[in-house]
């Protein structure tokens, strides 16, 4: 059986990655998740896996040496796939070396301690043994927003902010692990992703919350920057075909060419809310565009996004699946399922960010 080490599995897209791979592979699999929970790690959103015998959880920092080193001791790991870091910008620009400790120096951790457990007496590595950095798409910067332009593989690195700088530095130090030792792995590079479980600082779940509670949507700047959104469970799809069907030591760009202004996003929520909400759901008079507002801009807030997602589709056959406007339904449909999710997310600590951040 394959032993997979997924690391922040507990935040959004890992635990998303992991149900998708328990769907696809049951009991074929095992999945070894090691997250340090921070604010953004919660192990409600694996309530429906935790009992699989299939499935063991383990509280570490990425950045403890020695704890990872014992995982992969104490496990015979055949695939790790890294999603932990810290994963949000506006955070970033508040306190960026949390994001240097985890994103960069809890990279390399995982690269050793992979290849110290990986590698043969001849430098060469086991067989079979994958390494899948996840990373982002805002490491190659900003697009000009009136030009066709979009990020390929080869796009230079240009990140702008403290996250994609970290995001930035964490690929460079797997492109030299495998220039250097051959070290096995591949890096993905995705846009925005969206979905269930998407914790409310960002963009989407915080405008599906407010509006819902009736407080004021917080618009950056002109609300025209552009991102190039994905359903997260596309995403979870696409690493598995790369690490089933790529090419070792390749990059992989991920996006579904659904490129939308912020604010034509609020927009498409605001009319799905109203259209999914009751008749008779207090909550309906209150969803509305007077909601909006336009607040100081992000600083260094990159104006658009859009991958090119040519070299997935043609050589791995990935394709998105899900229309944004289904997509949308979808989440929302989520909200309104798991409003206990999002009562337990949004109190603490999220009470304290969201003074500091919005209420100046
Ligand atoms: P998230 O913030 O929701 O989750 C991050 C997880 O990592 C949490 O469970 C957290 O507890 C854990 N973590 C943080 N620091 C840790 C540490 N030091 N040790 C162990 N665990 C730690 O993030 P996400 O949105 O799910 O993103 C996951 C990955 O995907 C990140 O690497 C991010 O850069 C990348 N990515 C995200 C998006 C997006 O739109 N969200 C798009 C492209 C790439
Ligand atoms: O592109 C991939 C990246 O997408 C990932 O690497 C990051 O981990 C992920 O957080 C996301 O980064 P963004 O900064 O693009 O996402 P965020 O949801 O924070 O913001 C999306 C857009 O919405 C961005 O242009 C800023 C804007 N925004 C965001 C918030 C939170 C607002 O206008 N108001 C807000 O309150």
């Amino acid at each position: 059986m394959r032993t997979y080490l997924v690391t922040g599995g507990a935040g959004f897209i890992g635990s998303n990655y992991i149900h998708y791979m328990f769907r696809k592979y049951c009991d074929e699999i095992r999945i070894i998740n090691v997250d340090a929970l921070t604010y953004a790690g919660n192990l409600e959103n694996l309530k429906d896996v935790e009992k699989r015998p299939n499935y063991t959880f383990i509280r570490a920092d990425i950045c403890d040496k020695e704890a990872i080193a014992r995982v992969f001791e104490e496990n015979d790991i055949d695939r790790v796939v890294h999603f932990a870091a810290e994963s949000h910008v506006d955070r970033s620009i508040r306190t960026p070396e949390i994001f240097v400790q985890t994103n960069v120096l809890g990279t390399a951790v995982m690269l050793n301690c992979a290849k110290a457990a990986w590698e043969l007496p001849d430098g060469s590595f086991r067989e079979n043994k994958k390494f899948l950095h996840v990373s982002t798409d805002e490491v190659y910067g900003s697009l000009p927003e009136d030009d066709n332009a979009f990020f390929y593989e080869t796009t230079p690195y240009d990140p702008h902010s403290p996250y994609s700088a970290s995001k930035a530095a964490s690929d460079m130090l797997v492109k030299a692990y495998m220039d250097t030792y051959r070290f096995p792995a591949n890096i993905t590079n995705c846009s925005n992703n969206y979905g269930p479980y998407q914790f409310p600082e960002k963009f989407i779940p915080l405008m599906i919350h407010n509006a819902l509670e009736g407080k004021k949507l917080p618009v950056y700047g002109d609300g025209k920057n552009v991102r190039d959104w994905l359903y997260v469970e596309d995403h979870a799809k696409a690493i598995d075909m790369v690490q089933e069907q790529g090419k070792l030591f390749e990059t992989y760009n991920i996006g579904g060419h659904n490129e939308k202004q912020n604010i034509e996003i609020l927009h498409i929520i605001l009319e799905t809310l109203r259209d999914m909400l009751p008749d008779d759901d207090p909550r309906k008079a209150h969803v509305n565009e007077g909601l909006i507002s336009y607040v100081e801009d992000r600083k260094g807030h990159d104006r658009r996004y859009a991958i090119a997602p040519d070299k997935i589709r043609t050589q791995i056959g990935w394709e998105p699946e899900t229309m944004f406007r289904d997509g949308i339904r979808k989440t929302i449909q989520w909200f309104f399922e798991n409003e206990e999710w999002m009562k337990n997310a949004t109190s603490g600590d999220y009470q304290k960010y969201y003074r500091e951040m919005y209420e100046k």
